[in-house]
Order: structure tokens, then C-alpha cells, then sequence
């Protein structure tokens, strides 16, 4: 697939799972990557295994750091048009986990749902405004990662 030679790519959570299989799978493409997660170890490894398939590691951007954090979401955007000068595809696919994070039920604690909203719906916000100008400039592309959860009513509301 020739035509992803060269694209800048920008994917959240891609230090395990779907994140980082996609992070080298664009790497076998041929793409520049930036690459975001908490944990440093998983995403050298993700990097190493990005230039296993070919690409050089300046073209693997590695920006750690909690999502939470608004700085790291305006650090995600200013490196990827600080160095690549362009973006064309935003992956939006870190999420709270409710699995990991802790579960969301009518008695678990509030704060877990605005952490849920800001993981899940506030940081792709940001990032979809930070890099759209330039999105539309590349007619680049947005994915939004989701879950059968959003669209399914579950029991495990209720525990
Ligand atoms: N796996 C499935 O069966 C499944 C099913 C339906 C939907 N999905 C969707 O697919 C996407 C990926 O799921 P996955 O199973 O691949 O997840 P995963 O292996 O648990 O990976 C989650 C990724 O998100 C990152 N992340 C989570 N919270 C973060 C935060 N606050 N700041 C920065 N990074 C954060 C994690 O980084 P660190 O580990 O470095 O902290 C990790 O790289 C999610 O949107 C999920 O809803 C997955």
C-alpha cells in the first residue's frame, strides 16, 4: 500500500494492545509516527519493533505521559507539527478502561466517570481541534476508536 509512504501518523495508547499493532503495522507502510502512552519501557519497545520493519527511529516520536494531563495532549500536537511539519491521521484510541481504571457502576465513584469522559471524549476533542486545519489541508483522516460498550446496555452498570 504505497500511498501510506511517508504519512504521519498519530496514535494515543500506543504503547500495548491495538495501539501499538497499529503503530507497526503504519511502520511497515512506510509511515512517520508519533506515539503516545504512560508506560516509557512499552513504547522503546513499540519504537524498536516500528524500525524492525523499516523505518528510521527519527521517525518514530515517542511523546509519554497521562492524557489527563492537557499539557501532554497540546505536547502530542506541537511535536507532531514541530517536527513532521504535517499530520495525516489521527488515531484516537487510548481510552479508560473500566477493566483496568476501575469499574464505572452506579456505586462506583464519580470521579471515574469524568475520567472516563476526559480519556474518552475530552482528549479526542482536543486533538481533533488541534491538528483539523491541518487535516483538512492533508484531507487526512480521524479514527475514533470505540467499544461495543457505547452501543450496548450492560448489567455491569449495575453491581
Ligand atoms: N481489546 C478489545 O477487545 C477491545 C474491544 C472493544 C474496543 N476496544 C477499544 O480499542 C482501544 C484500545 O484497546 P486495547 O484493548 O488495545 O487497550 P490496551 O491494550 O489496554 O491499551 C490501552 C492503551 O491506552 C493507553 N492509555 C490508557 N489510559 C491512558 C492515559 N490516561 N494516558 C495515556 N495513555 C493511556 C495505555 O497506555 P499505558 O499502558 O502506557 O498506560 C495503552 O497504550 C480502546 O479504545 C478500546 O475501547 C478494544
Amino acid at each position: 500500500m504505497s500511498s501510506l509512504k511517508d504519512k504521519v501518523v498519530v496514535i494515543t495508547g500506543a504503547s500495548s494492545g491495538i495501539g501499538a499493532a497499529s503503530a507497526v503495522k503504519f511502520a511497515k507502510h512506510g509511515c512517520r509516527l508519533v506515539v503516545n502512552g504512560r508506560k516509557q519501557q512499552a513504547l522503546n519497545e513499540v519504537a524498536d519493533r516500528c524500525v524492525a520493519e523499516g523505518i528510521t527511529r527519527d521517525n518514530v516520536a515517542i511523546v509519554r505521559g497521562d492524557l489527563k494531563e492537557d499539557g501532554v495532549v497540546n505536547e502530542i500536537i506541537r511535536t507532531t507539527l514541530d517536527k513532521f511539519g504535517t499530520v495525516n491521521i489521527l488515531f484516537n484510541n487510548a481510552c479508560y478502561h473500566s477493566l483496568v481504571e476501575g469499574p464505572i457502576s452506579i456505586n462506583g465513584k464519580v470521579e471515574s466517570l469524568d475520567e472516563m469522559y476526559r480519556i474518552n471524549v475530552r482528549v479526542p476533542y482536543m486533538l481533533i481541534q488541534g491538528f483539523i486545519e491541518e487535516l483538512i489541508k492533508t484531507k487526512g483522516v480521524i479514527i475514533n476508536c470505540s467499544s461495543g460498550y457505547s452501543v450496548v446496555p450492560v448489567t455491569l452498570l449495575i453491581q
